[in-house]
């Protein structure tokens, strides 16, 4: 079948993984930030970039917009679509971490069992999973790219949340969410997120 991959052999690097993170001081690992949109993913997704590097961690973050302009710009909104896109950023942030990095995934990923297939890709302990709580409603009322509007309107069709499914996570490693209506901010969710890497070393 010319379509498919076949007839490959897997080739084995003399540099390993742990002589990466030796040189590194760290531990490649992946940091997947899931929620609705405008929960607020991308800015801790960047808080925690810089909190890291402040820390003399080298890290790298993968964002759904950005990473909708290149690798995945002929992917759209269907279910298809962004099981695929989740794939690939999957294989991407095992690739990262494989290198001895602390990728920081930052997408919707709607589909459990897509966020399931991307942890299973890694070591046990290198995937942690943070999900952004954050009720629609507050989504929609802070609605910083005026998106949900355009749903609410039906200009932007299969919008997560109005008519897309979101499915929250069952056993992440840390749920974030708002306290009487309030949201802790990007750092103070950041420190968190890195108290939890440093207790599980
Ligand atoms: S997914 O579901 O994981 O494949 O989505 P992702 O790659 O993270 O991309 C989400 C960003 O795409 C914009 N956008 C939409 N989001 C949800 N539903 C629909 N239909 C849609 N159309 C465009 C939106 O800016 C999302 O960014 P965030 O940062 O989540 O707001």
């Amino acid at each position: 079948d010319v379509g498919k991959s076949t007839n490959i052999v897997w080739q084995e690097c003399m540099v390993k993984k742990e002589v990466r993170e030796k040189h590194l001081r760290q531990k490649g690992c992946v940091v997947w930030i899931t929620g609705l949109s405008g929960s607020g993913k991308s800015t801790l997704a960047c808080t925690l970039d810089h909190a890291l590097l402040r820390r003399g961690r080298l890290s790298y973050v993968l964002d759904g917009d950005n990473l909708r302009h290149g690798l995945n710009k002929n992917l759209g909104f269907s279910a298809e679509d962004r099981t695929e896109n989740i794939r690939r950023v999957g294989e991407v942030a095992k690739l990262f971490a494989d290198a001895g990095l602390i990728c920081i995934a930052s997408f919707i990923s709607p589909y459990r069992k897509d966020r399931d297939a991307c942890r299973k890709l890694l070591p046990k302990g290198d995937f942690i999973e943070v999900y952004l709580k954050v009720p629609l409603e507050l989504c929609e009322l802070r609605d910083p790219k005026g998106l949900y509007k355009l749903a609410r309107a039906g200009k932007i069709k299969c919008f997560t949340g109005i008519d897309d499914p979101y499915e929250e996570p069952k056993n992440c490693e840390i749920v974030i969410e708002p306290i009487d209506g309030l949201l802790a901010s990007p750092e103070e969710i950041a420190a968190r997120v890195i108290s939890f890497m440093e207790e599980k070393g």
